[in-house]
């Protein structure tokens, strides 16, 4: 980057601490979706009003630059001066954290910076490519086809979440792992609580203990006794590399992947199935030309931006965001939800357009963190709506949309329930 100025060493001076709001006080952050299929109307207020904004973490009471337009948050989350690093005192964490238990945490790769980003993250990047997760089609499809089959066969009403969002996602990654599919409910419960940013500290910190015991005895009985699957491959790949990480940072990996790997692709499940009902002629579209999906799960991935806070990182040295100097320290939240409404990238943001090329969407990050499962997302999303539009074409709303009920206390936005009917 040109405008990456050195690193400062010392204290941060007095003029660095610039005001957020009109009153000069860091504006309370997350902002909610006030109109529920739109992200936060103050992204768009801001992005008008300069590049960055002072905003403080509403739960951790940290201060963080909100960036919302997208030439920033894409070049920001490219960059090598920005780190990832949890531990950091600037890092915008989302939990109040005490700094004794913080010392202790054993972060996932999510949050390190190279080289230990590097040799953990590369230990899994072989079970998410493009080609092995094209191989996955057939038995997603059969997932996906059974669910739908139980979902006709009890009745003419259900709810959407429960029946189809939740169980497609969290069946097929259990498979993926190598985890018992009685384990369903457990890894859902973790992800549920350590997702939701209104989980007390305590609740959260007693799954975490034991979610890491569990996934402790699963790897050692992995490396004991190796099957046809991911945490098997781990395990081995860990030894046979000379990659050589202890027990406790292959638990992390494994903890990051159920965390990042269930909720999310339920939530756009939820979620992508409710904006197709509110858009008729896009389902029409997609219904008479499966070809289209991929684009549609474009479109949607950048219009629901469920992980719209999800990319934060902590400066590493001063740079320069049109007129504002982020200073080496400085925490950043690099909101790829406001990037994805940028105006200047997508014309009319707010409408949902199946048509668009939406594939410089930031909805999975940009740069080293980018998303790593991506391509797995991206196929499931897109056998869902094909299947879900082909074989239950009267598909609606079994209540008035105002109805609905949103999550909007999570660190991913989803929906609690969707009843339909058909
Ligand atoms: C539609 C669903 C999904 C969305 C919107 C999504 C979005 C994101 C975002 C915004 C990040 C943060 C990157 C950063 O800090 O810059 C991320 C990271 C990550 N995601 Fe996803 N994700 C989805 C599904 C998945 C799935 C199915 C997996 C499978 C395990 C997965 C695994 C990961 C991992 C491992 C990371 C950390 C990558 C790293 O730090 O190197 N995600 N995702």
């Amino acid at each position: 980057m040109t405008d990456v100025a050195q690193a400062e060493t010392g204290p941060t001076p007095p003029e660095a601490v610039r005001p957020g709001g009109d009153d000069g006080a860091p504006l309370a952050f997350p902002f909610t979706r006030k109109c529920p299929l739109s992200t936060p109307q103050e992204y768009a207020e801001l992005r008008d009003a300069g590049p960055a904004t002072k905003v403080r973490l509403q739960l951790s009471g940290k201060e963080a630059w909100l960036l919302t337009r997208h030439e920033d948050v894409k070049r920001v989350l490219g960059d090598p001066a920005m780190s990832s690093d949890a531990k950091s005192p600037g890092y915008p964490l989302q939990f109040p954290v005490p700094e004794e238990v913080l010392q202790f945490i054993k972060f996932p790769f999510s949050a390190l910076d190279a080289p230990e980003h590097t040799v953990q993250r590369r230990l899994v990047i072989p079970e998410f490519t493009a080609h092995r997760i094209q191989a996955l089609r057939p038995r997603i499809q059969q997932i996906v086809d059974e669910r739908i089959d139980a979902l006709l066969a009890a009745g003419d009403t259900a709810d959407l979440v429960k029946q189809l969002a939740a169980p497609v996602p969290s069946l097929l990654f259990c498979e993926m792992l190598g985890a018992d599919p009685a384990d369903i409910d457990y890894f859902r419960r973790y992800s549920e609580v350590t997702m939701n940013r209104e989980s007390t500290q305590e609740d959260v910190t007693t799954l975490y203990a034991e979610m890491d015991g569990f996934l402790g005895r699963l790897i050692t009985e992995k490396e004991k006794n190796p099957g046809d699957d991911l945490l098997s491959r781990l395990a081995a790949k860990n030894r046979e590399e000379g990659a050589d990480l202890e027990l406790a940072d292959l638990v992390s990996i494994a903890r990051l992947l159920v965390v990042a790997g269930f909720d999310t692709t339920a939530n756009m499940i939820g979620l992508g199935t409710l904006v197709l009902l509110e858009n008729p002629e896009a389902a029409d579209a997609l219904r008479a030309d499966p070809s289209l999906s991929r684009k549609a799960v474009d479109e949607l991935l950048r219009f629901l931006s469920i992980a719209d806070s999800a990319t934060v990182r902590v400066a590493t040295a001063d740079i320069e965001i049109g007129d504002v100097t982020i200073r080496a320290g400085e925490g950043v939240i690099a909101s790829n939800g406001a990037a994805n409404w940028d105006s200047a990238v997508f014309e009319d943001p707010h409408v949902f357009d199946i048509h668009r090329d939406a594939r410089n969407h930031l909805a999975f990050s940009n740069g080293p963190h980018q998303c790593l499962g991506a391509n797995l997302a991206r196929v499931q999303l897109e056998i869902v709506f094909e299947t879900l539009l082909a074989r239950i074409p009267t598909l609606r709303l079994a209540v008035p949309v105002e109805e609905l009920s949103f999550m909007h206390g999570g660190h991913i936005y989803g929906l609690h329930e969707l009843p339909v009917t058909w």
